[in-house]
């Protein structure tokens, strides 16, 4: 068992997917092993996509981030982090497989509806931003 991290975006909660893209996850095997709704602040996003800030559309993703709440999740099953980013489908919805959550539920390249962590060291970390070593063992 593997565990990953996913956020539904705010285009996505805004637009009333959320409880969707959970059922979409879930017949896909993923177990939810925390989940929490929350407004991210402007340096959360900076921090979180930190690894972008020197492209042309950091500022414009940063605010996209911030406009209103996200669900942040931790989710388990084999190969977590590897499904997971198949089941998303491509950044930009006009390339998302049929069945993606991005090509069901994404608005744009940039508002695509969920986040998933691209490797598993950049999971542990993106899942220790969100939720604490307790609340996961809970689960
Ligand atoms: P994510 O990190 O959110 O899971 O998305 P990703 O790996 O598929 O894509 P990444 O290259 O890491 O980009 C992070 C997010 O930045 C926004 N973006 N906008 N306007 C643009 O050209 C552009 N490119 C990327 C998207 O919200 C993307 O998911
Ligand atoms: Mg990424």
């Amino acid at each position: 068992m593997e565990r990953t991290f996913s956020m539904i975006k705010p285009d996505a909660v805004a637009a009333g997917h959320a409880g969707a893209i959970l059922a979409l996850l879930e017949k896909e095997g993923f177990r939810i092993v925390g989940l929490r709704m929350l407004r991210i602040t402007r340096a959360q996003a900076e921090g979180f996509y930190a690894v972008h800030r020197e492209r042309p559309f950091f500022q414009s993703l940063v605010t996209f981030m911030t406009e209103g709440p996200v669900i942040a999740l931790a989710l388990e099953r084999e190969d977590a982090v590897k499904k997971l980013r198949e089941v998303m489908g491509a950044t930009n919805p006009a390339n998302a497989a049929e069945g993606t959550v991005r090509k069901l539920y994404a608005e744009s390249i940039e508002r695509n509806a969920i986040h998933g962590s691209d490797a598993p060291e950049t999971a542990a970390v993106e899942l220790g931003y969100f939720f604490s070593a307790a609340d996961l063992l809970l689960a």
